[in-house]
């Protein structure tokens, strides 16, 4: 039996990685973990106890207090939430904090985790590394359409920058900053619809199964 399969698939928001690793895990019949949803239930839970997303002993005691009900809390989809996140995100003991979890999520029957830094520092030895990027102007305008999709007024040049603040603060971090591994299949999505990404990420899969190596960790 090989190990059990590891996909990370990594980008900035509103790439389309969340719908491309939904997709692959739901076909593979892999679990799949939303890693962002970790960071923003850390920043929603600094933010409740009325403190500092910015402040590391405030985030990292957030971090580790974290219960499986904060993953499930409806508001984590919200921009104020992504903000928090974003700053959480950039603070060291935060990120230690929850590196086990994801590990340990991955290791146990093979996943497909999305995120910024799963092909780099969580599963650097991930047989499949997806990047998944679109030019700033269609990200932002699809998080801007998500947005009223949901009934969430916004405007588009705050929408584009909101995502332009948060991209500086994730790519500029020193810890785990987002940037592609070096050895990621990289997909612009801004030239390429859902269903061609998914075509080619599952080639990818193919082509590393044909190698009969699925080593997951
Ligand atoms: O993917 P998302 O928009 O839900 O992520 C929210 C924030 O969390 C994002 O701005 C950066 C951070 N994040 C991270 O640093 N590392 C991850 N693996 C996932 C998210």
């Amino acid at each position: 039996m090989s190990a059990p399969l590891v996909i990370a698939v990594d980008g900035p928001a509103a790439a389309g990685k969340g719908t491309l690793a939904r997709r692959l895990a739901a076909h593979l019949g892999l679990p799949y973990l939303d890693t962002g949803l970790l960071y923003r239930a850390t920043g929603r839970r600094v933010l409740d106890a009325g403190g500092d997303p910015a402040d590391p002993a405030a985030a990292e005691a957030a971090a580790r207090a974290l219960a499986p009900e904060d993953l499930a809390r409806p508001d984590l989809r919200a921009e104020e939430a992504a903000a928090a996140a974003s700053k959480v995100a950039a603070i060291p003991a935060v990120r230690a904090a929850l590196l086990d979890f994801q590990r340990r999520f991955g290791a146990a029957r093979g996943a497909v985790l999305d995120g910024r830094d799963i092909g780099t520092v969580v599963f650097p030895d991930a047989p499949v590394k997806l990047f998944v990027t679109a030019s700033p102007e269609v990200r932002a305008a699809r998080r801007h359409a998500e947005l009223l999709a949901r009934g969430v007024p916004a405007r588009l040049e705050d929408v584009a920058a909101e995502m332009a603040e948060r991209d500086a603060r994730d790519s500029a971090r020193g810890v785990a900053p987002l940037r592609p591994a070096e050895d990621a299949l990289i997909l612009d999505t801004s030239a390429l619809d859902a269903e061609a990404a998914f075509a080619a990420a599952l080639a990818l899969v193919e082509s590393v199964r044909a190698r009969g190596d699925s080593t997951g960790s």
